[in-house]
């Protein structure tokens, strides 16, 4: 590995044309207290790795309005980072205070929390907004709707979905232009490798999350130790360049709640696996 590798190590990835974000992001869920409800026991340090990922070259910051929820975009906020990275942010999960998610798409609320969103990030226009996971109880279609609207209407710069098939990614591009597709996905988990490949057919940025199975990557545990050893790198480092990789259009985002941790994971973006290694880690992961 290069000696200070920065998120910039990992290439761009452009969302529109215009707008190019470094592809080694950082994912603020875990920003949070426990069960991702309320705040954590020490705010000063959550901002300090906020901070800490801008000042790595950290450009593109996934969040969610039920991060909390509301704490992990007011922490955000509070360290400074809305104006120097694109904010992903979602709607359509709902929260209680034992911790479930609860779906939750209908087009009233979503258009009621993108102005919370606004307020609470302190911006005119979100960056990305992700509709954060189909609802069962209200048509995709309607859900996605509002989307669009709030893309037209000037508070929304761009769209993504999030826990999608590609059923749904194909309904949803009839409505409204797709920036990005967030499902669960890492070297050990490739159950949506369908939805990875119709966004690279149709240049659609894909934001793995879980690309460290929170540390538990078991299934090619022997292969990401052989690979880490050659590069004098952590597995987990391997998982992340292993997902850069894999495919032109990943957006990493890896989660932590440590200023250790942030360092190591975007140092992953300096390290450069040959098509070799690749292959033996995708094989593992089969
Ligand atoms: N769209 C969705 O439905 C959805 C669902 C879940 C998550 N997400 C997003 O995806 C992001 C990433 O997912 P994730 O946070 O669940 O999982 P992850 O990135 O795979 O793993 C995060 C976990 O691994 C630990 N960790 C991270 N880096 C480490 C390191 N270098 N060494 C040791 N431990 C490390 C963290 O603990 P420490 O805090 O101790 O570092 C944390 O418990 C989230 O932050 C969130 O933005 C989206």
């Amino acid at each position: 590995m290069s000696d200070t590798p920065t998120a910039a190590d990992a290439g761009t990835f452009d969302l529109d044309g215009e707008t190019t974000v470094n592809r080694m992001g950082f994912g603020a869920m875990r920003l949070c207290g426990e069960d991702i409800v309320g705040a954590p026991d020490d705010e000063e340090t959550a901002r300090e790795v906020a901070r800490a990922a801008v000042d790595h070259g950290v450009d593109f910051v996934d969040t969610a309005d039920s991060y909390g929820p509301g704490t992990s975009e007011r922490l955000l906020r509070e360290a400074g980072v809305v104006d120097d990275a694109v904010v992903a942010t979602k709607a359509g999960l709902l929260r209680e205070a034992g911790g479930d998610w609860l779906p939750h798409g209908d087009p009233d609320y979503i258009r009621n929390q993108v102005l919370v969103s606004k307020d609470r990030l302190g911006v005119d226009t979100i960056d990305l907004y992700q509709f954060h996971r189909p609802d069962p109880d209200t048509p995709f279609a309607d859900s996605v709707a509002a989307f669009a609207e709030l893309k037209d209407e000037g508070h929304v710069d761009h769209v993504g979905l999030s826990n999608v098939s590609v059923e749904q990614l194909d309904e949803a591009r009839e409505q409204v232009e797709i920036a990005t597709v967030q499902n669960q996905y890492n070297v050990a988990n490739r159950e949506d490798e369908a939805v990875l490949q119709a966004c690279e057919d149709a240049g659609i940025g894909f934001v793995p999350w879980f690309p460290l199975a929170a540390g538990d990557l078991g299934a090619v545990g022997d292969e990401l130790d052989a690979v880490a050893d050659a590069h004098d790198a952590t597995p987990r480092q391997v998982a992340l360049a292993w997902l850069l990789g894999h495919s032109d259009v990943t957006l990493p985002i890896p989660g932590t709640s440590s200023v250790d941790h942030l360092r190591e994971n975007v140092a992953a973006a300096g390290l450069s696996l040959s098509d070799a290694e690749i292959d033996r880690l995708t094989a593992a992961g089969e």
